[in-house]
């Protein structure tokens, strides 16, 4: 018996089948590099001294994905792979909703055929919109503003649909906050392609000088200091969730839908002045226009995922900052 892991050369991916691997599960990674590349794989076996299967598969083929079925003994899946910048969904759209939902509906379809009936999503709290009220819970109404976010809502439907479908068919819908920080060896990271979106991959960026400074987007929004809040949630710590997840669907039918984050709000500048502190480096910044779609804050209520899955988050932003730190570092 294997889990699928697709998408698991990819940040997140990544940091879960080392979590998985050294519990000593039985994965089988799948990928097509389109945001990540090989070397990622012999990093994880590094770390964990484990070996798995590997797949260079795009979720788009679906005879490539029958023939990883057929071959396998596959009973589980989580389902990382998925295109998400927010800003290129825009100017993409056609792009992100074919990789996106297509390459899920073929996943989909396959796992019918084979009878796998066990699904972990990586979902966003992008599909909260602009929440009214914070903490966000999981039970708050959901709409997008950008086609990536209504991907994920979309999928969020159809999962919920084929367990409607058949009751056997379960899922774990986890709702991601800010995933940042790196895995302690430094031997696996963020590596975006191109000019970072995500506020975490240009501090380091800027803190190693690769670019000048940062640009706050925005002061002037309600929150203590004005800069945007956001619930950053150290990388193996949501690794760890999905764990949590999977235990979680093993034990019991139906869909269920948790806020991975930390329950807490940092805001630009308390982010910033932290990485200073605790890597003693400094990080130059101006203030900056807000950028379109972003709201003022964001964060979790975690109490579902911790009275459900017995999941908390553990690690602090301190850990956070010199672990993505420790990550530029070694591979500058
Ligand atoms: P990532 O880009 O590092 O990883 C995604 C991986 O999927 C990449 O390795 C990519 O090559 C692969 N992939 C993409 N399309 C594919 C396809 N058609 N076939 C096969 N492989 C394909 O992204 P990540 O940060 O690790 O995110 C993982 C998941 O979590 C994504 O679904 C993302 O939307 C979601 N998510 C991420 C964040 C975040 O801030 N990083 C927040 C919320 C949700
Ligand atoms: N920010 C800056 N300067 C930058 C980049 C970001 O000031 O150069 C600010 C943003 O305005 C925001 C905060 O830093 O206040 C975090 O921004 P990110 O781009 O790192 O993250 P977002 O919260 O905008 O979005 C992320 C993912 C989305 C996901 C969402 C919710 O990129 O895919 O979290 O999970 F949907």
């Amino acid at each position: 018996m294997s889990i699928l892991v697709t998408g698991g050369a990819g940040y997140i991916g990544s940091h879960t089948a080392v979590e998985l691997l050294d519990t000593g599960e039985n994965i089988i990674i799948l990928d097509n590099f389109s945001n990540s590349s090989p070397e990622v794989l012999d990093k994880i076996k590094q770390i964990t001294k484990k070996d798995f299967k590997f797949y260079k598969v795009d979720l788009l083929d679906e005879n490539a994905l029958d023939k990883v079925f057929e071959e396998n003994n596959i009973d589980e899946v989580i389902h990382f792979a998925g295109l998400k910048a927010v800003g290129e969904s825009v100017e993409k759209p056609i792009e992100y909703y074919n990789n996106n939902i297509t390459g899920t509906l073929n996943l989909l379809k396959v796992m019918k055929k084979y009878n796998c009936k066990k699904i972990v999503f990586s979902s966003s709290a992008t599909v909260y919109g602009n929440p009214k009220t914070l903490p966000i819970k999981e039970d708050f109404p959901l709409s997008t503003t950008n086609p990536y976010g209504a991907t994920k809502l979309m999928i969020e439907q159809i999962l919920q649909d084929v367990n409607v479908a058949d009751k056997d068919f379960r899922v774990a819908i986890l709702r991601y906050f800010n995933p940042i920080g790196a895995h302690k060896s430094g031997l696996i990271g963020e590596v975006p392609n191109g000019i970072p979106n995500n506020i975490m991959p240009y501090i380091v960026r800027v803190a190693v000088g690769k670019y000048n400074e940062l640009t706050v987007f925005g002061n002037d929004y309600d929150t203590e200091d004005g800069t945007g809040v956001r619930d950053y949630i150290h990388v193996v710590d949501l690794a760890k969730g999905h764990l949590s997840a999977l235990k979680k669907i093993r034990e019991n039918s139906g869909v269920q839908i948790y806020n991975l984050g930390t329950g807490r709000g940092y805001s630009v500048l308390e982010l910033v002045k932290t990485f200073e502190k605790v890597n003693n480096v400094k990080v130059n910044y101006k203030i900056g226009d807000r950028r379109p779609g972003d709201i003022a804050s964001c964060f979790a209520d975690v109490n579902k995922a911790k009275k459900e899955m017995n999941w908390v988050a553990t690690k602090g932003l301190e850990e956070m900052c010199k672990d993505s730190w420790n990550f530029i570092l070694k591979n500058k």
